[in-house]
């Protein structure tokens, strides 16, 4: 069959509301252009995040009533321990509440000034953890990832040349772990092949450094793997997702991707002696070392999650529908970053409101644009996010990510149809100007006025 269809059935609905395009215009006014600023309720698609947005399944509901709250040795950890450790290999299993407590403990224990961490990309809650403790993140994604219209299998692959290079400049004591982050979200989601990962540790092995996996979405990074790399059509999901966790020394994940839960997350580690450090952090600040940050129920319904997003026809459907709404976009005549993603389709800002430079925040502009349009809710990843220090980022993206087993292809036909009217008024969009914003993080809560 050549459809591929969503392998589930709906049993409970939330109903979403359409709002007037005049209700809109008031709406974006009062939020001072800011999409984080409106109630969800007023969107009618929220592309704004793939994280803790997904829906649970029958058997993860089942979980949350199965939840055994003990404070200490619950069953619940033990089903969550047992599934991680059957799907990771690891031996040190630390519950968090998200990805960002994890990289908090991690990067407290091993940060510091004058280190630095080099990555693929990182994701700014990582960088923004490492830099918390004095330390520098550094980017080292090959050059094919920093360009929209390239067609590379693994955009999100290290530039292993460049990796040495800073191990050598910076010396390999100041480096206390190299980061890999599969897939390569603020490089719009593209993957790292099991090669690359193997090289990136064939490097840190010369220096003896540990490498470490953001493994966020570690189960769509194995799929591409398997869909891409030669060698790996025949094996299944499941054994690449181990060959990736076997191949590095730690993990920090947030459950709410992959873990296709709404709230948790994870710190793997090998060594005891760090594993020890961590647990007395965790139990610090997050919770004893049987539950982190979460409740019983959370951790059924992780562990039940991590089963169900290893599943192929998950994976297939998943990677499939994010394809399908990259390749309309395309046939549209819109840019996007090419090849589509798991989690998200980003578009190519520039490309679209050529008219629009980037001190005036082009993706900003198409985020409001869209909301205006037809109530769909994205997300600027471009001068907004990253542009504070004054330096423009090499690009202005648009990120449209898609919630796991949430919207279906119609709304997804939606979506397509309500991109590509924009897209035939682009002349019409306008460009934005700041009128207030913090001194950090400013996407969250700066206001713009409509030049
Ligand atoms: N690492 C990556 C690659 C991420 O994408 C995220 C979150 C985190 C770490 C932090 O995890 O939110 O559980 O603390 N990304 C979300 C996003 C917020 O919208 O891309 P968290």
């Amino acid at each position: 069959m050549k459809t591929i269809i969503e392998p589930f059935r709906i049993k409970v609905v939330e109903p979403i509301r359409m709002t007037t395009r005049r209700q809109r215009e008031q709406i974006l006014r009062d939020a001072g252009f800011n999409l984080f600023l409106i109630r969800a309720e007023d969107v009618l698609i929220d592309l704004l995040t793939d994280s803790g947005t997904g829906a649970m399944s029958s058997l993860q509901w089942a979980g949350i009533m199965r939840g055994d709250e003990s404070y200490a040795g619950a069953k619940s950890w033990y089903v969550f321990r047992d599934k991680i450790r059957e799907i990771t290999g690891f031996a040190h299993i630390l519950p968090t509440h998200q990805g960002r407590a994890s990289e908090r403990i991690l990067f407290e224990l091993v940060g510091g000034p004058g280190k630095v961490v080099p990555n693929n990309s990182h994701f700014d809650t990582t960088r923004a953890n490492i830099e918390h403790t004095g330390a520098r993140a550094i980017d080292l994604v090959i050059d094919e990832g920093k360009q929209p219209a390239s067609r590379h299998p693994f955009k999100g692959n290290m530039d292993l040349e460049r990796l040495e290079n800073l191990i050598r400049e910076t010396g390999p004591q100041n480096i206390p772990l190299v980061m890999l982050t599969v897939t390569n979200n603020s490089g719009g989601g593209q993957p790292v092949s099991l090669e690359n990962i193997r090289a990136v540790r064939a490097v840190c092995r010369n220096y003896g450094l540990p490498l470490f996996l953001d493994a966020c979405r570690f189960a769509e990074n194995a799929y591409f793997i398997k869909l891409r790399e030669p060698g790996q059509q025949d094996r299944s999901v499941r054994e690449i997702v181990r060959d990736m966790f076997d191949l590095v020394d730690g993990a920090t994940i947030s459950a709410k991707k992959d873990g296709l839960v709404n709230i948790g997350g994870l710190l793997l580690l090998r060594d005891d002696h760090l594993a020890q450090k961590a647990d007395e952090l965790l139990i610090l600040t997050e919770g004893f070392v049987t539950y982190g940050g979460l409740a019983g129920r959370d951790l059924e319904a992780m562990a039940q999650g991590f089963e169900e997003v290893v599943h192929e026809d998950y994976l297939q459907y998943r990677v499939r529908s994010t394809a399908y709404l990259g390749e309309r976009l395309l046939d549209a005549g819109v840019q996007i970053v090419e090849p589509p993603g798991g989690h998200a389709i980003y578009i190519d800002a520039k490309h679209f409101c050529p008219h629009i430079p980037p001190a005036q925040f082009p993706g900003q502009a198409l985020v409001c644009a869209l909301y205006r349009h037809a109530g769909i809710r994205a997300v600027e990843i471009g001068s907004v996010m990253f542009g504070q220090d004054g330096n423009p980022p090499p690009m202005e993206l648009v990120r449209l990510a898609i919630p796991r087993r949430v919207y279906t292809q119609s709304h997804i036909d939606y979506v397509i149809e309500a991109i590509g009217e924009v897209f035939a008024n682009r002349g019409t969009l306008r460009g934005l100007r700041i009128v207030s914003e913090p001194p950090a993080l400013r996407h969250f809560t700066a206001r713009f006025e409509e030049l």
